[in-house]
């Protein structure tokens, strides 16, 4: 509390605040008061006088209390407000404080309102202090936030370094898969989820040979069966991880296909996240419209057209659905993309 307490009284009967003021000082001796009856001459003393806590008389004729107590809400919703009246009934007193006031005194009880100015100006520290907590709670999240991204960033450039051929896929693949997900209808913390897995899909070709990885002629069937290993290497190197999305499981289905005929597992459509249902068009879909220095690109078009005609058998249709509508309406692009969260 501070060292002088300052008392914005507003009451229309100097007499009543006289009484009201000896109450407040007897409990607190340092007070410095100022009494307005007037919304306008409460308006100007908020801002002049600064008051740390308001006193306010619930009706007067020519102002009201539970307007000063909105006013007082809207320029500082930390400021205490005590509604001071000369009778209330059980139905006023609920309104006041379902209306945000601090606490409310019958001008019969007015022994109590040293006391009530104290709890109040508890309440208030109380509130700073949560807010404060809030501030730093806050600050500490976007740090974590910025130093995951960045580690999964590190992480992605690893992967990229090792596979020159898809040299920027995953980022491309996040932001797209983001933007489905969004357009979707999940939620940004959802979406956000998405985008990471996204990032980190092909990590667990960090356990594929990089002579297989960067082997421009075709692939024995047996290199092609090591290849098809790296979701589940991912989901491996992932799986211990405590994130707050199930990024592992997102890596582990990424070429799983609705029907079945993906790998590594072989899943029915029944048995993979949505969110991965979003992360394998993404894919596909990247990978098809991107150049590769052993083919150039197919083109985003025949790429749409791809996964439109495997759409209810490869791919979840209303993925597909989503995506081709992102590119027709010209709602997305990878020129000049940036991730949404
Ligand atoms: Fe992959």
């Amino acid at each position: 509390m501070p060292e002088s307490l300052r008392i914005l009284m507003v009451e229309d009967m100097p007499a009543d605040a006289e009484l009201a003021q000896r109450e407040i000082s007897r409990e607190i001796p340092h007070c410095e008061f100022r009494r307005v009856e007037t919304k306008d001459d409460f308006l100007r003393e908020l801002e002049a006088f600064r008051p740390d806590i308001v006193v306010s008389d619930y009706s007067m004729p020519r102002f009201d209390g539970m307007t000063a107590l909105r006013l007082s809400i809207a320029r500082d919703p930390m400021l205490p407000v005590i509604l001071l009246t000369g009778s209330m009934n059980e139905d006023t007193a609920v309104a006041c404080m379902k209306a945000g006031a601090t606490d409310y005194v019958i001008k019969e009880h007015a022994k109590r309102l040293g006391s009530a100015v104290l709890g109040a100006m508890e309440k208030k520290s109380l509130w700073a202090e949560a807010a404060r907590r809030e501030r730093e709670r806050t600050e500490l999240l976007g740090r974590l936030r910025a130093s995951l991204n960045g580690t999964v960033h590190i992480i992605s450039t690893i992967v990229e370094k090792r596979d020159p051929y898809t040299a920027g896929h995953q980022q491309r693949v996040a932001l797209l898969a983001e933007r489905i997900a969004l357009a979707m209808g999940l939620s940004p913390e959802q979406a956000e989820g998405v985008r990471i897995a996204a990032v980190l899909h092909d990590l667990g070709k960090v356990a594929i040979p990089s002579e297989i990885l960067s082997k421009p002629s075709t692939l024995t069937r047996n290199e092609f069966a090591l290849i098809k290993q790296h979701p589940f290497e991912g989901y491996e190197i992932l799986k211990d991880t405590d994130f707050p999305w199930p990024i592992a499981r997102m890596v582990l289905e990424h070429h799983e296909r609705i029907d079945g005929s993906g790998y590594p597992d072989g899943k029915p459509g029944t048995d993979i996240l949505p969110e991965s249902k979003i992360l394998m068009v993404a894919d596909v879909v990247e990978a098809m419209a991107s150049h590769r220095p052993y083919r150039s690109s197919l083109g985003i078009d025949a790429a749409l057209e791809f996964v439109s005609e495997n759409r209810g058998t490869l791919f979840d249709p209303e993925v597909v659905n989503t995506c081709v509508a992102l590119f027709r309406s010209r709602d997305f692009s990878w020129e000049g993309a940036t991730p949404a969260s």
